[in-house]
């Protein structure tokens, strides 16, 4: 089977976006893919993270993960930060990168804009340690969303440059574009991405908020002030109601021009109710399984013990590789 990899950073709590972008993906490949997710809190402390809400947040991570479907008996799951591997790789491919190549990332650009008073060299190096997360693996494909494109492409540059250089040490991965593409927008903000860090809630809807708090904010969602209202996809004139299209296509399953044609002549009110509804629906169960694991530190933690010790053994051979490649003595 091909390998996969993949994972989400626990920067806050894992909204409806990394669940339509993300998990809901992950899932669905455990059956036709070998695959390892892993909850990237290497990557979080990029921005600076309270460590008590961190700590929490991962463990939220990992049994949100389980309670969306990926099944530990199928897939590796683990915290990166258990698997040293990563660390050590990502120095050695950060010797095999540029700096103006990350100089060029659009994350770096946007994310040290708004953390402008901690731009640390991790925030710049993200994407090397990303590149070391799925060559260590030698992972086929990497399912990303739009914003984690270009991530991917330097990826395949500094593999290839590596293997040029060095023979044929990793598997080049090729991104893995979902079947339905989505990207989630802000609820406020509609044209910028929905975040789990946004500080602004009203922008986001975690997957644990309460249904009550979810309505609200599917009530207060930005559209347009078109008059008469009309529900029609249009990103670049009506972003907020195409936001809310796709959301409810997402959920739904249902093509966006079926919906399209179900709220003709109907109130934006009307679709935010449903839109909100469906979500809760969605979440209802999620949420469910969540607060039963989440409570359950046996199982979390031989689920993530397991998974690192899995991770542990595959990426050993990939370093070892590395550092034998390099000039490294080995031990
Ligand atoms: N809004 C989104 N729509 C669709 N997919 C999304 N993803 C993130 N946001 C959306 C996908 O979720 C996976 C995990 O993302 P991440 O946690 O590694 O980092 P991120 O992309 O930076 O996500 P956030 O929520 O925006 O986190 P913060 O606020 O901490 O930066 C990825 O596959 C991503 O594409």
């Amino acid at each position: 089977k091909p390998i996969v990899l993949s994972g989400a950073q626990p920067s806050g709590q894992l909204t409806i976006g990394n669940y339509l972008g993300a998990l809901r993906q992950w899932d669905r490949m455990q059956d036709d893919y070998d695959c390892l997710y892993c909850i990237v809190d290497l990557h979080a402390i990029t921005v600076r993270q309270e460590p008590a809400a961190l700590r929490s947040a991962s463990l939220d991570s990992l049994a949100l993960y389980l309670a969306c479907g990926i099944d530990p008996k199928r897939s590796a799951v683990f915290m990166q930060s258990h698997v040293p591997e990563h660390s050590q790789l990502a120095w050695v491919l950060n010797c095999y990168t540029q700096f103006g190549e990350l100089s060029r990332m659009t994350q770096f650009k946007d994310k040290s804009e708004r953390h402008n008073n901690n731009v640390n060299a991790g925030l710049f190096t993200y994407p090397v340690l990303m590149a070391a997360d799925i060559l260590l693996y030698q992972a086929n494909q990497v399912p990303v969303g739009h914003d984690q494109k270009q991530h991917l492409e330097l990826a395949r540059d500094v593999a290839m440059r590596f293997n040029a250089l060095h023979g044929d040490i990793f598997t080049v991965p090729e991104p893995y574009i979902p079947p339905v593409a989505a990207r989630v927008m802000s609820l406020q903000e509609p044209t910028k991405k929905m975040s789990k860090s946004d500080e602004n809630p009203w922008n986001f809807v975690g997957l644990l908020e309460d249904p009550k708090m979810i309505s609200k904010k599917f009530k207060k969602a930005m559209t347009d002030s078109e008059d008469p209202p009309r529900v029609y996809f249009d990103i670049d004139n009506k972003p907020g109601v195409a936001n809310l299209l796709s959301i409810l296509s997402g959920v739904t399953n249902k093509s966006v021009d079926a919906l399209v044609n179900e709220y003709e002549g109907k109130m934006y009110g009307h679709l935010k109710g449903d839109v909100a509804d469906a979500v809760i629906a969605l979440l209802e169960p999620v949420q469910q399984r969540f607060h039963e694991l989440r409570n359950d530190h046996s199982t979390l933690q031989q689920v993530m013990q397991a998974g690192a010790a899995e991770a542990r053994r595959r990426a050993a051979a990939t370093l070892a590789k590395v550092n034998e490649a390099v000039g490294f003595v080995l031990p």
